[in-house]
């Protein structure tokens, strides 16, 4: 008998409803011995307890250790009181890794070469939260840390080594010199570390122009909050769209996994969503998380599979190609597993 894996699952606001129980219902069938326990969070958790990350809900997170969220409608005013649950819960669980693998699935809006990781720091630079206004100018401070650049940059060369990757190490040194300066210099020791790793480095604006060029030309970038954000959404663009897009974040005794996109006002309650890249974000965490190699492969492959067959959801079916909803989706990928 295998090791128990217990899961908190929050499905939050909108899609994330829809694509997180999908999600639980592919990993079911592929671990066993997975202990569920359900949360909430998110915008209508807020309206309702005035809270949009309860007490209960972060215990529940320490206790199982691993976290599958959905996503939040987190309201673009400000409103007294509230917070992003996802962000706060990302600091309070020291989650400092984000990786998003970004893959080229067989579907007409993904680009075939693309197989890349972006890594990225979750818990520095422009994101600390540390902004004022004197006047009418604003600053906001970026703080990049010898420590966290170096934790960051171990988690990268770590994922490189088994698929023979090559690190490329994104920065802007050329203009930010202290700042990009202390994180190049601190990937760069790492690096040296790594012998048997590749390793390059890249100017991030340079790095976007040449990704969409030539999106099979990286294999894994290495990078800063802010650049990391970018660089994935702009990757997930070119894996088919935020609805394929997984992500994992990754700590000393933590792990988040989670799917790049959010609520999806626009479709939430219809049924449509795309139930994979919550799929993956399952995956990540049997990968990565309870080191499960075979019952991650197995859901990508039968990910590959149901793709390979022509099923398409509304967002990733091509022009005149049929679609069908999550719940058909799912039970597709369901069935190739068995
Ligand atoms: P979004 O990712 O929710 O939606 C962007 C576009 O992608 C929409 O057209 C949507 O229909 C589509 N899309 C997203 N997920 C999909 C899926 N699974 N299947 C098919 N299509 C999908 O980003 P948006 O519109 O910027 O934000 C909407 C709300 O979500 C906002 O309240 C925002 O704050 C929140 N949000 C939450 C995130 C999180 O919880 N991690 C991340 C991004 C946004
Ligand atoms: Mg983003």
């Amino acid at each position: 008998m295998s090791d128990l894996h217990r899961l908190c699952v929050i499905p939050g606001d909108g899609v994330g409803k829809e694509v997180i129980p999908a999600a639980v219902a592919v990993l079911r069938g592929v671990i066993d011995n997975l202990e569920i326990v359900e949360a909430e969070a998110g915008w209508e958790t807020f309206q309702q307890m005035g809270t949009a990350l309860p007490a209960e809900t972060l215990d529940a997170a320490r206790r199982c250790g691993s976290v599958l969220f959905g996503a939040v409608a987190s309201p673009t005013y400000p409103v007294e009181g509230y917070r992003s649950p996802i962000v706060a819960l990302r600091r309070a669980l020291d989650v400092f890794a984000n990786i998003r693998p970004l893959i080229g699935w067989p579907i007409s809006t993904a680009h075939p070469a693309l197989n890349l990781i972006v890594v990225r720091e979750n818990t520095e630079g422009l994101y600390g939260g540390k902004e004022r206004l004197e006047g009418d100018t604003a600053i906001s401070e970026r703080v990049i840390t010898r420590a966290g650049s170096s934790r960051i940059a171990r988690v990268a060369f770590e994922l490189a080594r088994p698929d023979k990757r090559r690190v490329t190490i994104i920065h802007k040194a050329n203009v930010i010199r202290v700042g990009d300066g202390l994180w190049r210099s601190t990937c760069l020791e790492v690096a040296g570390e790594y012998p048997d790793v590749e390793n390059d480095e890249g100017i991030v604006d340079a790095v976007a122009y040449h990704l969409v060029r030539d999106p099979g030309r990286y294999d894994l970038l290495l990078c800063p909050n802010l650049y990391g954000d970018i660089l994935s959404d702009l990757g997930a663009g070119l894996g088919g769209g935020l609805g394929m897009a997984p992500s994992l974040s990754l700590g000393e005794q933590y792990a988040i996994a989670e799917p790049t996109h959010g609520a999806a006002p626009d479709i939430a309650g219809q049924g449509i969503a795309n139930p994979i890249g919550a799929i993956l974000s399952g995956a990540l965490l049997a990968r990565h998380r309870w080191q499960r190699l075979n019952a991650a492969d197995a859901i990508e492959e039968a990910i590959n599979q149901v793709l390979d067959s022509g099923l398409r959801t509304p967002d990733i079916a091509g022009a005149g190609e049929e679609a069908v909803g999550t719940e058909v989706m799912t039970q597709a990928i369901q069935d190739a597993l068995r």
